[in-house]
C-alpha cells in the first residue's frame, strides 16, 4: 500500500491546498495531512481549527486523514512507516524553499523523498497569507478558500 503525507501550516486551508489533496488521493492509497503545530509561530487559526477546517474539506475523500504534528516532519513521517512527503509547487519563487526543504530532510532521512505536484495553474498565485489579507480587508474571499473556510474567515475578522 503506498502511503504519503501532505505537511502544512494550513492557516488556512485554501482551494490550491485542495486540489494538491485531491489529486494526491488519485495518486496513493492513503493520504496522512500533516497539520504543523509550531509553537514559536502564531497561526490565525488554532490548530484545532486548522485540523477541523480539513477534516470538513476531505470528508468526501475516502483515503485522506487529517493529523498534527509536532517537531520535525521526518520524524514524523518516519514514526509512521511513510516514505514519502508531497508538496505543491506554485511558482519559480516556491522553488528554493521546496528544494532547500526537500534536500534537508533527505539529508537527515535518505529514506524519506519530496514528491512536488505542480499547483493547478488557476491556483498558482493564491496562499493562506493572500487569503488572510483580503479576508482583513473584508474583500470575498470564496474564489481562494472552501466555503465553510469563508464563514470561518468571516467570524475571525468580524
Ligand atoms: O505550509 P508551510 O508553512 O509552507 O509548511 C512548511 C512545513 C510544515 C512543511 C515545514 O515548516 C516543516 O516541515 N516543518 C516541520 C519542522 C521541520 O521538519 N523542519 C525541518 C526543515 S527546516
Amino acid at each position: 500500500m503506498s502511503s504519503a503525507i501532505y505537511p502544512g501550516s494550513f492557516d488556512p486551508v485554501t482551494l490550491g491546498h485542495l486540489d494538491i489533496i485531491k489529486r494526491s488521493a488519485e495518486i496513493f492509497d492513503e493520504v496522512f495531512i500533516g497539520v504543523l503545530n509550531n509553537t514559536s509561530k502564531s497561526p490565525l487559526f488554532s490548530l484545532e481549527e486548522r485540523v477541523n477546517m480539513l477534516k470538513e474539506v476531505v470528508s468526501d475523500i475516502p483515503n485522506v486523514r487529517v493529523e498534527s504534528f509536532q517537531g520535525l516532519l521526518v520524524e514524523y513521517a518516519r514514526k509512521k512507516n511513510i516514505r514519502i512527503i508531497v508538496r505543491g509547487l506554485r511558482a519559480v519563487t516556491d522553488f528554493e524553499y521546496e528544494l532547500q526543504l526537500a534536500q534537508s530532510n533527505r539529508k537527515v532521512s535518505p529514506e524519506i523523498d519530496t514528491v512536488f505536484l505542480t499547483t493547478n495553474i488557476e491556483y498558482a498565485y493564491l496562499s493562506s497569507s493572500i487569503v488572510k489579507e483580503y479576508a482583513a480587508y473584508g474583500v470575498d474571499v470564496s474564489q481562494f478558500v472552501p466555503e465553510s473556510v469563508v464563514e470561518r474567515l468571516k467570524s475571525k475578522y468580524l
